[in-house]
This record gives structure tokens, sequence and C-alpha cells, in this order.
């Protein structure tokens, strides 16, 4: 159950929710065993990948932190008209939650913000260091998988206005379109009518540009698309050796999105227990997408939904945007 002992005690709840390592085993036995080679990509962050993920978010080439943090800076005011006083934010996928600090700060008297991530040793220290710098705000944190259903607990949402939930980064494209649907239904579960989903999604763009930005010069996307294998050995006990995979991202025009693979260099093994999965040269496995968005697929996925789409804020060049999903009356 929870273990606030590490915690300060500022927080104002710890849910634990972490999923079992048994799930890894078992994602990552089915993933391999027959192609197309697949692994979920939540297995990327451990300790050492959250922090790679951190360091690609500075590159020159990767154009979307920085998009969305102007972008944020310009619409804050106008999200703060929509939202109101005493606001309950939670952020599934919270990271290092830079983000929602501009939120925070333009919203008048935000109640709660609750912190839901999978990384288990960033959420203690992130969520620590915001109830620290927003003293008047009630900080809870979710360890977990938001991928799984999660009831809203009677500790939760304890102010008296709206319910958001803050999906920012474009973390919903790394969901198929099926899954995203599945996944933004989970979200609903926790609005009531008028309470919303503001999502952050990148653009459909120039295929170079996006190309650039999962391939950055300093090698941090090719780090953290291997550090997967690295996971699986520190995790798992998995028996591979990292120098036969190399780093492939491109974007598919066709369909819309980045593919990020791992691909083998030569013919190569991957040992986990009694089982031995077998690559040969120039077979992949892959490890996300990235979806991009224009706006019929945004619409599409408001109407798959039920959610009314309110409002579309754009960055300056149409890169990247944020869509607010509103909780229609029942
Ligand atoms: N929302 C932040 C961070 C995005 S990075 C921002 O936009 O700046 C993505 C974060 O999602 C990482 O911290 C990672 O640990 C977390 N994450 C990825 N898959 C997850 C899952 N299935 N469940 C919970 N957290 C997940
Ligand atoms: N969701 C963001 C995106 O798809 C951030 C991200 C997730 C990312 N995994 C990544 C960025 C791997 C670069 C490489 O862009």
């Amino acid at each position: 159950m929870a273990d606030t002992a590490q915690l300060s005690s500022k927080l104002a709840y710890l849910i634990d929710a972490e999923a079992p390592v048994s799930d890894f085993r078992t994602d990552v036995i089915e993933g391999l065993s027959a192609p197309p080679f697949e692994l979920p990509p939540k297995y990327f962050y451990d300790a050492n990948g959250a922090e790679l993920f951190e360091a690609i978010c500075t590159t020159p080439e990767y154009y979307v932190t920085r998009a969305e943090i102007e972008l944020l800076q310009t619409s804050a005011a106008s999200i703060a008209d929509i939202i109101g006083p005493d606001a309950n934010i939670i952020e599934p996928g919270s990271g290092a939650a830079e983000k929602v600090r501009i939120l925070l700060k333009a919203l008048p008297n935000p109640a709660e913000y609750t912190l839901f991530d999978i990384s288990r040793e960033q959420l203690d220290v992130v969520a620590r260091g915001l109830a620290e710098d927003f003293p008047r705000l009630r900080v809870g944190a979710v360890a977990g998988d938001f991928t799984r259903p999660l009831l809203v607990t009677g500790e939760m949402f304890q102010g008296s206005g709206k319910r958001m939930c803050f999906f920012p980064g474009g973390t919903i494209g790394n969901f198929s379109p099926t899954d995203q649907i599945t996944l933004l239904s989970g979200f609903k579960s926790w609005l009531r009518p008028g309470d919303g989903i503001l999502i952050g999604v990148d653009r459909i763009k120039n295929a170079a540009r996006l190309d650039a930005a999962y391939n950055d010069a300093a090698g941090y996307t090719a780090r953290f698309n291997l550090n997967l294998l690295r996971h699986m050995q520190s995790a798992l006990g998995a028996e591979l050796n990292t120098d036969d995979w190399d780093h492939q991202a491109f974007f598919n025009i066709a369909r819309g999105c980045i593919e990020m693979h791992l691909r083998a260099n030569r013919d190569t093994q991957i040992g986990l227990d009694q089982h031995v999965f077998q690559f040969s040269a120039g077979e992949t496995i892959l490890t996300e997408e990235s979806w991009k968005f224009d706006e019929a697929r945004l619409r599409a996925l408001a109407d798959a939904l039920n959610l009314d789409l309110k409002h579309i804020w754009s960055s300056k060049d149409d890169a990247f945007s944020h869509v607010w999903l509103e909780m229609p009356d029942a």
C-alpha cells in the first residue's frame, strides 16, 4: 500500500497503483514471439529513460516542447477563462511537471493537482518539488500505469471547481487511433458535465522537420530508444547485446505518424527466461509510434468520445496545438 515514509508531509495523498513487474515480462514475450515485433513504449521510462527524455526535450531538433511551452504561455489566460477558479487538475504521464506550472500560475486559485506517472523515482521528487513551490495547492500523486483504469477516490478532486485532465506533450499520439479512444474514455470517467480534457497534439507537417525531431544529432533519442533494451536487461535479466541494435525513426507519410524502431544490424537473439527470440539483420522491433494530427483527426477523435471540441489553440506556425474536449451535459 501507500509508502509515504520517504515523501514530504506536504503531499495530500500517494496512491500506489503500480503494475507488477510480471506485466513487463509478459509484454516482452508477447511482443517478440511473432512478427511484426513490437514493445510497449511505457517501458522506456526507468530512471535512466526519464532522464534521457528530458534531454531529448532540450535538443534543437525536438521543436515540440518549445512550441508547446510558448503556446501555453500565450494561451494560459484563455484556458483559465474556461476552467475558472478552484480547479482540480490531473496529469497522466506528469513527468517533470514543468508545463503545468504555467497553467497553475495563470489559473485563479487552483485547488488541487494530481501527478500520475509510471516512473516512480521521478514522481516522488517532482511531486515534492511542486508541493514546495505551490504551498496553497493540494498536491497528490498516483504511481501507476495510466492505461489501466483508475477509480477516483474520496481524497482526490476536493476542490470545488472544475476537473481538468491535462494531457500535454503529444503523448496521446503515442497511442494508435483505436487506443487513443480507449485511453481518453478512461480519462473521461473522471469528468462531470463542464469538466474536460486538455490534450496537446503535434500537427502533421513537413516530413524532413518531423524526421529530424526524432533523430537528434546529439543522439539522445537513439539512446532513449536503446534504453528499452537496457531496461529489459536490468529489470528482467534479458540476455542481449545492445551493440547489435540501431535506432531508426521516420515519418510514415501514408499513415501520418512517426515510427520508431530498434533495427538489428546483424543476426542476433534476445534471451528471456527459457525463451530465445531470433532476429535476422535488418529486422526491426517497433518501439513507439507518434501520431500527428490535422483538424479532421481531432474532430473524429472528439466525435468518437462524445466530447465537445470547444476550442483549439495553435502555436505560431501551427506546429503544435492544444485542444479542449468538454464533457457535455448529461
Ligand atoms: N506530461 C509531461 C511529461 C511527458 S513525458 C510533459 O508533457 O512535459 C511522458 C511521461 O509519461 C513520462 O514521465 C513517463 O514516465 C510517463 N508515462 C509513459 N507511459 C505511461 C503509462 N502508461 N502510465 C503512466 N505514465 C506513463
Ligand atoms: N509524446 C512525445 C512525442 O511523441 C514525446 C516522446 C515520447 C518522444 N517518446 C519519444 C520524443 C521518443 C522523442 C522520442 O513526440
